[in-house]
């Protein structure tokens, strides 16, 4: 079965749209198949687009970006077969609403690198944006490199 991917921040308009973009983009390159969405553990921004800010940045990379925003329900814990948090702070929030029936393996995204969290680029400038989207790639590549193998690598991503 194919991996269904849901990455989590907080407000799922800068790095969670950011990183669904970067993984969809990565796991086409490579020829491998997964579905990914991305939610927020709050619902300020429910049915927004994502900051125009992660929007330029993934243009400026190439990477495609289209999602309306969502917070993160019960049904997802069953549904995905990863739920990845941003930082520690949406994995603590994600581990209280996790109900007894969920069979997602849900984890800090940066436990397949070095367990540092994506920080919120949302006061940020561009710069930081760019460093978000830098982060995922290095994050997707090493998520699929986990769930597919190395051998799934391409020259480009
Ligand atoms: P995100 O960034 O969690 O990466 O989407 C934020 C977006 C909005 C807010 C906080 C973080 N906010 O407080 O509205």
């Amino acid at each position: 079965m194919a991996p269904k991917v849901l990455i989590v921040c907080l407000g799922n308009i800068c790095r969670s749209p950011i990183g669904e973009a970067v993984l969809q983009h990565v796991a086409s390159e490579r020829g491998v198949d997964i579905a990914v969405d991305s939610a927020g553990t709050a619902g300020y921004h429910v049915g927004e687009e994502p900051d125009d800010r992660a929007i330029a940045t993934c243009k400026k990379f190439g990477v495609p970006i289209n999602h309306a925003a969502r917070q993160v329900h019960a049904e997802d814990f069953s549904e995905y077969t990863h739920i990845l948090a941003a930082d520690e702070s949406n994995l603590r929030n994600l581990e209280r609403i996790r109900p007894r029936n969920a069979t997602a393996e849900l984890r800090l995204w940066g436990s397949y690198v070095d367990n540092k969290p994506i920080d919120d680029p949302y006061y940020g400038g561009m710069k930081n944006f760019e460093t978000t989207y830098r982060q995922c790639l290095q994050l997707s590549n090493a998520f699929l490199d986990d769930v597919f193998g190395t051998t799934t690598k391409t020259a480009t991503s």
